[in-house]
């Protein structure tokens, strides 16, 4: 791999999208190298991902304009579904993955941060869906996922203005979960991993599947989901392990409530 890095510590991953020099800006050879790194994450060990950019000034720069300023329509729309099927696979990756957003989350680095289940940041974070000023639509989901996370009047001002948005508004619309000072946002991320690490993995995998599909459909359609879901948890060995331990714990409060879930 050229421009993807990927390091597995322990239950947690941290894939770095590495091409400093064009800010980690995305062309068609970054978005395959990270479609065969996602393809080839070891589901059976690995329980939460973070995803960042190398070096301290860059998430993702968006889509490679270089690339994009000579597509026909037909080759633009390609390359649109070339990032859509990426992101989609990382939105449904069925481990949760968290965008630690190092720096600029502009275009095509906006819409991978919401494709990832949750988004914290730098306080040197940058965000924005500039398209409409280089004479284009945001193209890797932007349109859909922007609305969808910070509600369609903040989506379409940022779209249609293509202002760019600093770390502390990106919190105060829910764009992200937290903000951190530059070096302590790896630690945090990871901190976050390791608690949804240490959590029952198909119970973690099922709550995933759960929100993402269900927001998809109708209340009543989707509180059947999740009953499939939460059923799908019993007779597991991890609901045996944590409701066992709560039980033994009622008998014996000294006990420390820590499960070892074994399952992936
Ligand atoms: N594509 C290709 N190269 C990019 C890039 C991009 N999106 N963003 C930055 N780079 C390259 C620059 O061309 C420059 O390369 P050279 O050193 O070879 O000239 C290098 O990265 C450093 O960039 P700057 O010198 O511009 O750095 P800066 O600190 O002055 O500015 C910036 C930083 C504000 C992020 C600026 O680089 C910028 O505006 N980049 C473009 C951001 C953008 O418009 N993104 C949206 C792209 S469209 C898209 O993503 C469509 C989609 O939805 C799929």
């Amino acid at each position: 791999m050229e421009f993807i890095l990927y390091e597995q510590k322990d239950k947690i991953a941290v894939l770095t999208i590495n091409r400093e020099k064009a800010l980690n800006a995305l062309n068609s050879q970054v978005l395959d190298e990270l479609s065969q790194t996602i393809d080839a994450i070891d589901l059976n060990t690995v329980r939460a991902l973070i995803i960042t950019g190398a070096g301290e000034k860059s998430f993702v720069a968006g889509a490679d304009i270089g690339e994009m300023s000579s597509l026909s329509k037909a080759e633009g729309e390609a390359f649109g579904k070339k990032g859509n099927d990426v992101f989609r696979k990382i939105e449904t990756l069925p481990i949760p993955v968290i965008a630690a957003v190092n720096g600029f989350a502009l275009g095509g680095g906006c819409e991978l941060s919401m494709s990832c289940d949750i988004r914290i940041c730098a306080e040197s974070a940058v965000f924005g869906q500039p398209e409409v000023g280089l004479g284009i639509t945001p193209g890797f989901g932007g349109t859909q996922r922007l609305a969808r996370l910070v509600g369609p009047g903040m989506a379409k001002q940022m779209i249609y203005t293509a202002r760019n948005i600093k770390a502390d508004e990106a919190y105060r619309i829910g764009l992200v979960n937290a903000v951190y000072p530059a070096e302590e946002l790896m630690a945090a991320a990871e901190k976050l991993a390791g608690q949804i690490a240490a959590q029952a993995p198909i119970a973690v995998r099922n709550c995933k599947k759960a929100v993402n599909d269900g927001l998809q459909v109708s209340i009543d359609e989707a509180l059947v989901i999740e009953e499939k879901l939460f059923g799908d948890c019993f007779e597991t060995q991890d609901q045996q392990a944590g409701m066992g331990n709560f039980l033994k714990k009622k008998d014996d409060p000294t006990k420390v409530k820590v499960v070892d879930f074994q399952n992936c």
